[in-house]
């Protein structure tokens, strides 16, 4: 059977294979960026309100200029250019008697008992729909915004309070998915306190609601929803579909298995008005399909399970937008998360395909063989496939095979067949997803922002691999934009405005879509980056616009080779020799940290007043350190200049030129007596470095300016300024790297 046909096959846990996933350790990011640094240098922007938590919902308006956030008790406009300033916020709290009610029914007051706004959309072009728990009692309400070109306004409007129920979710720790049409609210829901009868409604409009079959664990058994999205399939509205992503338990598990959590796309008909006899007031259109995401082996696929977010990426071609999608395992015998990417055209053929089929509560589920009747289910009435022009006029067997037919027997399966990107053991999981469609100089490109569990957001690009529609994620940064570490709970872009918006339980952060001058100041640095927002253009590393003369124009997101783009430009033109001095049987520290985390740095040694070149080898005398190279145990004949190069995609780059002296001790005393303002400090006990002398020459200038450090024991060594650029990205710095090859990605 293909991977694709796999309805009465869910595997147990015991498919996921250490083999499949190998030496799965994730590489490190590029570049990694801390709080302090995003902030000082690259426009991380932060807005908090007192005493308020669980920001949650996030809602960009291009028009108006605004992010509409939904936080506990409160709704809150910013301004998309700077979410810091002229922020407005309106205060929500739920009733004192639904809070007291609340506390009755056992739930905490301070922090269940309040009214978490959990959905924002936008109703009119004066108002917002929002939706809150409201201690436990969903409630909605219109919010004014006022007219595009307006003053920002922000009011609730109290006259018009609307019921919640199978609109927010109940509980504050579930999360709504939503989507309005019109003046139609499609969500994926529990509609009770208990948080049991999980739907798919429609409230709101003109039209009697509408919701799937309740309390048949063949609709829907035990789902969380995660997203749902309006996708139309042509011009003709009557085929619009709507489709919801969620994960649920797989009601065709064999039993022997337990629980299994699958990930599902459903979908339903945007013209569904339930049915005449039966199914009055519910789907008729409701189909659902597995959602796969694993890593295919010999010995079976490793599958990640749990969906956790999707995105749509519009294309030119309207109809079949792309889905980027993150998903988790439920595994406890690895911790993993990988990004998987559908396409609409798939997810249609799932549902064009076979029914999947149980004959009774002892048989199998198998791919239905039978007649299945006209018009098929899952079909919307529409002028485009039939004559029939409302789902109540489906005849009785169309209406029966629905009821008892709502899962698909094929699978969806990701483009390439396999996740786009995964990391196995890193520590953390991905959360939410968001993308944007890049032109660079060699074509378009999707960047994915994901957000993590511990408030962290990785860059990744996707890039060709092999042949089409294969391709591999690459890291390219990872951004601390939370001071501290809550699991980021919503992600929005502005395209235009080239903004990502970052909400987690304490705060929102925003944070523009590239920082190029981060890349470095050579043409090699910004071309190895592969970030397609980026390009040289001669002297530095600065945004790429598409219409600029490309001539000046370096980028080469494919290959992230340097050879032939930067070879006009000398990698490094001020790669001036310095001067370093040891003594004999002392240590000396030859500091040089690359800027990339992927890279690998090289050191090669030519003796003084020798010709050849030889490649320093790590040995005890010679340790490799983060930040350098430790020498100890100095020898006369370890004078000479050492060459610092980060090498990366198999390029080397030339870092540092550092000329060693190593003096006799009398030599060393003289040369420092010669200096006044020396400060020599008593040598500390317990640091490494406490025997090390190190003389500087700052700048490559005469003699003059010899000058000679003694470390002080509580200090860093002696910080010139390629440390100090990287002080605070390396703080989460892992140790002392193993030696790796340039990989930059996980792949497999
Ligand atoms: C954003 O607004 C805040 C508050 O007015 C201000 O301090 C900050 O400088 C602004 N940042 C930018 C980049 O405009
Ligand atoms: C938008 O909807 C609100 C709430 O129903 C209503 O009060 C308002 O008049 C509507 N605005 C427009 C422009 O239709």
């Amino acid at each position: 059977m293909g991977r694709a046909g796999a309805a009465a096959m869910i595997p147990g846990l015991a498919l996921l294979w250490a083999a499949v996933l190998g030496d799965a350790t994730p590489s490190p990011p590029r570049l990694r960026l801390s709080f302090q640094e995003l902030q000082a240098r690259h426009g991380l922007r932060i807005f908090r309100l007192e005493r308020t938590c669980c920001y949650e919902a996030l809602l960009v308006d291009e028009e108006r200029g605004r992010l509409f956030v939904g936080a506990e008790n409160h709704v809150a406009s910013l301004s998309l250019d700077n979410i810091s300033k002229q922020a407005k916020k309106l205060a929500w709290p739920a009733p004192v008697e639904w809070r007291e009610e609340c506390n009755w029914a056992g739930k905490d007051i301070g922090t269940e008992c309040m009214n978490f706004v959990k959905l924002l959309h936008t109703y009119n072009r004066t108002h917002l729909l929002a939706c809150g728990t409201g201690a436990f009692h969903p409630t909605c309400a219109f919010v004014e915004v006022g007219h595009r070109l307006e003053e920002p306004v922000l009011r609730l409007d109290l006259r018009r309070l609307e019921d919640g129920k199978g609109k927010s979710p109940y509980d504050p720790r579930h999360r709504a998915a939503s989507v309005l049409v019109g003046e139609e609210l499609y969500s994926g829901v529990a509609a009770d306190l208990m948080g049991r009868d999980f739907t798919i409604f429609r409230s709101l409009g003109q039209r009697p609601s509408l919701r799937t079959e309740p309390h048949d664990s063949r609709w829907l058994n035990e789902p969380k929803f995660v997203k749902v999205f309006w996708i139309p399939e042509s011009e003709n509205p009557d085929d619009d579909k709507i489709y919801f992503f969620f994960r649920e338990s797989a009601v065709e598990a064999a039993p022997a298995l337990g629980r299994l959590s699958v990930s599902r796309v459903g979908q339903i008909c945007r013209n569904d008005v339930g049915g005449q006899r039966s199914l009055v007031n519910k789907w008729t259109t409701f189909l659902k399909a597995r959602l796969v995401c694993s890593v295919p082996g010999a010995e079976g696929d490793t599958h990640f399970d749990q969906l956790q977010d999707v995105f749509l990426l519009s294309l030119r071609d309207r109809w079949s937008p792309l889905l980027y999608t993150v998903f988790t395992t439920s595994s406890t015998i690895f911790q993993g998360s990988a990004v998987c990417v559908y396409s609409m055209n798939d997810v249609r053929r799932a549902f064009l395909g076979p029914f999947a089929h149980k004959e009774g509560p002892m048989h199998q589920w198998v791919s239905y063989q039978g007649r299945v009747p006209y018009p098929r289910p899952g079909m919307c009435p529409s002028k485009t496939f039939g004559t029939f022009s409302s789902t109540k006029d489906f005849p009785d067997d169309v209406i029966q095979f629905a009821r008892n037919h709502p899962l698909m027997y094929n699978s969806v399966l990701p483009m390439g067949g396999r996740p786009l990107f995964l990391q196995v053991g890193a520590g953390y999981t991905f959360t939410q997803i968001t993308a944007d469609r890049v032109a660079a100089a060699d074509g378009h490109y999707d960047v994915l922002f994901i957000g993590t569990d511990v408030g962290t957001v990785l860059k990744v690009i996707s890039v060709p691999k092999g042949s089409r529609p294969n391709a591999e994620g690459l890291l390219l940064e990872e951004l601390h934009v939370f001071e501290d570490s809550a699991a980021i709970t919503s992600m929005q872009i502005s395209s235009k405005r080239h903004q990502l918006y970052v909400a987690s339980r304490s705060a929102v952060a925003q944070i523009p879509l590239h920082r190029c001058a981060a890349h470095g100041r050579a043409c090699a640095e910004c071309c190895l980056a592969r970030d397609p927002y980026c390009a040289w253009d001669g002297a530095t590393c600065t945004r790429f616009q598409p219409s600029a003369k490309r001539r000046f124009r370096r980028q080469d997101v494919k290959n992230g080779d340097p050879s032939t783009l930067c070879s006009g430009d000398s990698a490094h033109p001020t790669l001036l020799e310095r001067k370093v001095f040891g003594v004999e049987g002392g240590s000396a520290f030859l500091e040089c940290e690359p800027r990339s985390l992927q890279a690998r740095v090289e050191w090669t040694f030519q003796r003084a007043g020798e010709a050849a070149r030889t490649t320093v080898a790590a040995e005890e005398r010679a340790e490799r350190l983060p930040r350098g190279l430790l020498l100890r145990g100095l020898r006369r004949g370890d004078s000479g200049v050492y060459l610092c190069a980060a090498v990366e995609q198999g390029f080397s780059q030339p870092l540092r030129r550092l000329a060693l002296h190593v003096l006799g001790a009398a030599q060393a005393e003289r040369l420092a007596r010669t200096e006044e303002a020396a400060p020599v400090a008593p040598p500390g006990p317990k640091l490494w470095y406490r025997d090390f002398l190190q003389l500087v020459e700052p700048g490559g200038g005469g003699a003059g300016s010899l000058r000679m450090c003694r470390q002080q024991p509580e200090s860093r060594p002696p910080a010139p300024e390629s440390r100090r650029k990287g002080r605070n990205r390396r703080r989460n710095a892992p140790e002392p790297r193993a030696e790796r090859g340039p990989r930059s990605a996980a792949h497999w």
